[in-house]
């Protein structure tokens, strides 16, 4: 990708009926880290997270609250989910509540252009709906209940009996966009990564479309359908159109036309809802469909899908207490397999941020600033004669930053980062094998132990610009004891691209103390 195009990336909307568990976290630092790079890199980047207000959910949360929706949702956005932000040093540009008047206005206008255009019809309906997904569950995830829920129907998701609902509602024709939205994952094969959710997608849609139930007259916690006020549009309608609304649809055509189309990131459980539901909704309405949809896999706590509605739901801020928030954020981004399911345990956790961070980035940055202070009065050295040893050092920083940006064009963040990693590990046997302790003790390798303090700052110096979108906290801390700052400007400002251009840290610049970046952390 060229520098200066426009990189506009979201996560999914969040339902504010409960707190945020590490699930949430873990998208959402993923969207934060890809929006980071593309930044730092000078693309026109926009992310964007939220919440999603409205719909049945939202209603009977606040009901057993006692409290109105609104007044439920105003509480735990307030108190739980902006505060999520600040805990995971998340640099979102905007924040879209789907209660605001400039989602609900726009909905509106969307909704009405797309009754307009054909695609909307009155009809009957009677399905099985799980309110925990909000959606009128297909047979193929419909399984029988165990336990308390013996006899009934259950959401094979959730594990909750479904509710079987008869209403007149407003249909979407999405069976009209079947051979569009076939055609789409044809001749753009990257629209949904990753591959396996690719399959997923295009099995469901080859076995033929539904028309989709748009609206519900039931209860009315949701924005009004325009031409009959008797119905409030369906929640994942209005959810999806976020994505729009807040960059300016039907508001701010500039703004719009700036930023779409973008990237979703989202869990796979929302897979079908954004590559299938969303782009046909779009393509009614006579506009692009989104760049692309990259599915991630769940997080696993024993064995199951992390969930509120399961009690298996962990604090973000439980683990960022004891860690920090740059240790959360490398954590979940490079110990899974982006796309993949994965494992959360605190022993895997603390395995390896003791490992990877404390003995690995961490204490090559203690080491190298340290033997500076010792042998250089704390300036960078001017290097003299490269030899074969520290042209490898530079060749390893190249090659990780060009396999780093390519993998976060494919969304493989955790490719990204163990392409980084190479650079630590590299500098780490670097030093072991240069022993610049004992080249310190001879008076005639004056320039040699230069030379080699001189590869690990600038070591330093790339790792840091290369893991501040992972791990803003710590790098920036590592960029101003390096003296970068002064010398070279803000650290989110450094082109990531151009981060394996070797000698960028001049000799000279003053290296101050640096304190541990990741201390041992004690058990108990
Ligand atoms: O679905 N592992 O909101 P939601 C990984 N409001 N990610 C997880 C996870 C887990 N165990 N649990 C949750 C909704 N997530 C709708 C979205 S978008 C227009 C509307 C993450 O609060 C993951 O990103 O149930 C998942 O897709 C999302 O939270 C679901 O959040
Ligand atoms: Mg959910």
């Amino acid at each position: 990708m060229t520098s200066g195009g426009s990189f506009y990336i979201t996560t999914p909307i969040y339902y504010p009926s409960d707190v945020p568990h590490i699930g949430h976290g873990y998208t959402t630092v993923a969207v934060d880290t890809l929006a980071r790079w593309h930044r730092q890199a000078g693309d026109d980047t926009w992310m964007l997270t939220g919440t999603d207000e409205h719909g049945q959910k939202m209603m009977r949360a606040a009901a057993a609250n006692g409290v109105s929706p609104q007044e439920w949702v105003d509480k735990l956005v307030t108190e739980e989910w902006f505060p999520l932000l600040e805990t995971l040093d998340v640099a979102n540009d905007d924040f879209i509540r789907t209660t605001q008047e400039r989602h609900e206005e726009s909905v509106k206008a969307f909704i009405q252009a797309i009754y307009d255009r054909g695609h909307i019809y009155a009809g009957e309906y009677e399905a099985l709906y799980c309110v925990g997904c909000e959606e009128f569950k297909p047979e193929s995830e419909i399984v029988a209940g165990t336990g308390e829920f013996e006899g009934l129907k259950v959401c094979a998701i959730h594990s909750k009996p479904l509710e079987l609902l008869h209403e007149k509602n407003y249909f979407f024709k999405l069976s009209d966009f079947s051979d569009r939205l076939l055609a789409l994952y044809r001749d753009q094969p990257d629209f949904v990564q990753p591959e396996s959710a690719r399959n997923e997608v295009v099995a469901f849609v080859q076995q033929g479309l539904k028309d989709l139930s748009i609206s519900r007259s039931a209860f009315d916690w949701g924005i009004p359908v325009p031409w009959d006020e008797s119905h409030v549009i369906y929640v994942w309608v209005d959810a999806l159109l976020n994505y729009a609304t807040a960059i300016g649809y039907g508001e701010d055509e500039k703004s719009f036309d700036r930023r779409w189309p973008g990237y979703h990131v989202v869990g796979k459980d929302i897979l079908r809802f954004h590559a299938v539901i969303w782009p046909a909704m779009l393509m009614a309405a006579g506009l692009d469909v989104p760049r692309g949809v990259f599915a991630h896999g769940w997080l696993l706590v024993g064995g199951e899908k992390m969930s509120k509605s399961k009690a298996t739901g962990i604090a973000p801020k439980m683990l960022v207490d004891t860690f920090g928030s740059d240790a959360y954020r490398f954590y979940f981004l490079s110990a899974i397999a982006f796309g993949h399911d994965g494992s959360f345990s605190w022993e895997d956790l603390s395995a390896r941020y003791h490992a990877e961070l404390a003995n690995g980035f961490g204490n090559l940055a203690s080491r190298t600033v340290a033997m500076t202070a010792k042998y250089f009065d704390g300036v960078v050295p001017e290097p003299g004669q490269y030899a074969d040893v520290d042209l490898a050092i530079q060749k390893t920083i190249a090659d990780a930053t060009t396999n780093a940006d390519a993998a976060i064009e494919r969304f493989r963040i955790d490719e990204a980062i163990s392409s980084i990693w190479t650079i630590v590990d590299a500098l780490n046997g670097y030093i072991t094998e240069t022993a610049p302790w004992v080249i310190a003790k001879d008076d005639a390798q004056r320039e040699r132990l230069a030379t080699v303090l001189y590869t690990c700052l600038e070591g330093l110096r790339a790792l840091a610009v290369l893991l501040s979108p992972v791990m803003p906290a710590s790098t920036e801390k590592l960029w101003e004891a390096l003296g970068a700052a002064e010398a070279l400007g803000e650290l989110p400002q450094q082109p990531v691209r151009d981060a394996g251009t070797w000698g960028q840290l001049p000799s000279g610049t003053p290296v101050a103390k640096l304190a541990p970046l990741f201390p041992r952390i004690e058990e108990d």
